[in-house]
């Protein structure tokens, strides 16, 4: 079994969804499993045009013939869950819910609506938080006790032998782990990739590529620092206007990319390649190319700034961003 890892470097939202609808697309994968806290996320996948905005189910749904998992540590919200496989069609026999996972209902969802703290720190009023407090105290209730999730709890791990090619696929971004990001302006669990592999129950010697997404500039939703903010005025005028998926909040933004975070995300997460998402926000003429000596060509500069990525990270940029559509997209097939 080949078990490859997504996840986020910056504050989430940095394209992960898009990214790995490219890899159902081509088929990468037979099964792709959601790790990371659960419904607080949010991805987005423009697939021929039409846009699907998931929040619990794996990103790679597209793909017919996959298999989509959700581990162990991750929260699941029925009523999220049966409003996707609805509103995307998906033949429930592909879904399968480890039975350990934690379950988020009404009342977390109204605990963190009615705190002050929650507020403060601007969480995503989906529960996940007060869920997680709840495991935390051993008082959580779990998939495998919860009728309405019956016909999909399994053991995931065991199920995932049957694969031959398994992608684990990180939430939020690894600046808003709760061990190594913006505390307390952070999510409730960690968000490195070594966590990412327990909420599924994978070992480390299992592991073979470890994909980093990051977006070629920074944005964060919810409070906390963001060094360099530009004001909205400013977002607007550098046509970087982007609503959250899952609370549609305007993302804040800061037009550079941090270096000294993301050193750290590398030393952290030990990514094989990055995925820059986004590229073409930044430099409007590269939009939708598909090849990278055409972006060579076409912008010296866009091309300056991703060997200077390579430079600084010392990581290859393997996947680059051209636009939102997962087949907007260069691969650069020189990077192993
Ligand atoms: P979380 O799991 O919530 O962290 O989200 P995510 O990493 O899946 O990202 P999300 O979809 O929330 O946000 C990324 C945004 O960038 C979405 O609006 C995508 O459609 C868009 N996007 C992703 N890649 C590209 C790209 O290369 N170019 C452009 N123009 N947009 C992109
Ligand atoms: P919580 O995870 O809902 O408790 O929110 C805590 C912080 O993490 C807030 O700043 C949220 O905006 C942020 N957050 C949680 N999940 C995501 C995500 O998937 N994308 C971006 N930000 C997130
Ligand atoms: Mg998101």
């Amino acid at each position: 079994m080949i078990v490859d890892v997504v996840f986020g470097a910056q504050y989430g939202d940095e394209g992960k969804g898009k990214i790995i609808s490219y890899f159902a697309m081509k088929k990468y994968y037979s099964a792709y499993v959601r790790a990371g806290v659960g419904p607080n996320a949010g991805h987005t996948v423009f697939h021929r045009g039409k846009k699907y905005a998931l929040r619990q189910l794996p990103s790679g749904f597209l793909d017919p013939d996959a298999h989509l998992y959700i581990g162990a540590g991750v929260l699941v919200n029925p009523k999220v869950l049966f409003e996707e496989i609805e509103n995307f069609e998906i033949d429930k026999k592909r879904i399968h819910i480890d039975y350990n996972a934690g379950v988020i209902n009404e009342r977390h969802i109204s605990i963190e609506l009615g705190s002050e703290h929650a507020k403060q720190i601007g969480t995503t009023k989906t529960g996940c938080g007060p869920a997680i407090e709840d495991r935390a105290g051993r008082r959580l209730v779990l998939a495998k006790d919860t009728d309405e999730l019956k016909e999909f709890v399994c053991d995931v791990r065991r199920e995932l032998e049957k694969h031959r090619r398994v992608l684990v696929e990180g939430s939020q971004g690894f600046m808003l782990s709760n061990y190594h990001g913006t505390y307390p302006f952070v999510t409730s669990k960690d968000t490195s990739v070594s966590a990412f592999l327990a909420d599924v129950g994978i070992g480390p010697k299992q592991v073979s590529d470890i994909i980093m997404v990051m977006k070629s500039y920074t944005t964060r939703v919810g409070n906390g620092p963001l060094k360099n903010e530009l004001s909205v005025e400013e977002i607007k005028k550098y046509n970087l206007e982007e609503y959250g998926t899952v609370t549609g909040r305007l993302r804040r933004v800061s037009k550079d990319l941090h270096f000294d975070d993301l050193e750290k995300a590398v030393l952290v997460n030990t990514p094989t390649c990055i995925a820059l998402t986004k590229l073409d926000a930044l430099f409007k003429e590269i939009k939708g190319i598909k090849n990278f000596d055409e972006l060579k060509i076409t912008s010296k500069e866009a091309y300056e700034f991703v060997v200077n990525i390579e430079k600084r990270l010392k990581v290859n940029v393997k996947y680059i961003g051209t636009g939102p559509n997962d087949d907007e997209i260069i691969v650069r097939d020189e990077i192993p």
